[in-house]
């Protein structure tokens, strides 16, 4: 099987089985996936929530798009990322990357001092953005690696951001809430999305060349 034979497999997951769980050898395998996806400068500016409990899915089912899925999938994945960039943590992930390279502290400095500028000159909200895009890249990465697994997912920005920050605490961490990912054991009575084509624009069509 190629990874667009997986690709292919996928759909957005409308109804799990409550009843049913992902194993956790299945769960790990997907958060590694998000773990290895690049980001931006390698600074990996969000960390995964990973929410197994239904005391906590049930306080997150308000404000979900799909409550059904919130209540009744496995493991709820939430994406958040830091509130901006700061020189501190910049300085942290390299002082990491060149301990872990066995580098002298500094060998990236002209690199780091570049990168620092670039983000303080610009606003809280546009480096949350761009903080954000990074978190979407990761996610991709797991929806792709859940589908190997053939473990259903659903990603979704339909949810409270507020709700989620505030349930899980994430302010006091430092994070906000970006997208989340349902993952579970689709209900094949519920999931009325499983027997629909996938609808995608034609090759000709997506791809401009020039
Ligand atoms: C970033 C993102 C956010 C999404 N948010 C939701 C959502 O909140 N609720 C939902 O049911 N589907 C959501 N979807 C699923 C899309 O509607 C779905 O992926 C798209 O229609 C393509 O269908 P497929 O994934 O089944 O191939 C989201 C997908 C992405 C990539």
């Amino acid at each position: 099987m190629s990874l667009l034979d997986h690709l292919n497999w996928r759909h957005a997951v409308k109804a799990f089985d409550p009843t049913k769980k992902v194993s956790q050898e299945n769960i790990d395998k997907i958060i590694e996936a998000a773990r290895l996806a690049p980001t931006s400068s390698g600074l990996q500016p969000f960390r995964l929530l990973v929410i197994e409990s239904q005391e906590i899915k049930d306080k997150l089912v308000d404000g979900a798009f799909n409550p059904d899925c919130m209540r009744e999938c496995s493991h709820v994945l939430v994406f958040a990322g830091w509130h901006d960039y700061s020189d501190q943590k910049i300085d942290e992930m390299y002082d990491m990357t060149t301990d872990q390279r066995d580098l002298p502290q500094g060998r990236f400095s002209s690199y780091t001092d570049k990168i620092k500028e670039i983000y303080n000159n610009q606003s809280t909200d546009k480096n949350f953005e761009h903080i954000a895009r990074q978190a979407y890249i990761a996610m991709g990465f797991a929806l792709a690696q859940a589908a190997e697994l053939r473990v259903d997912t659903c990603p979704a920005e339909g949810f409270s951001t507020d709700l989620v920050d505030e349930v899980l605490e994430l302010d006091k961490q430092g994070l906000k809430s970006i997208v989340l990912m349902y993952v579970g054991v689709a209900d094949p009575e519920r999931d009325w999305m499983a027997p629909m084509a996938k609808v995608r624009n034609a090759a000709e069509e997506f791809v401009i060349k020039y």
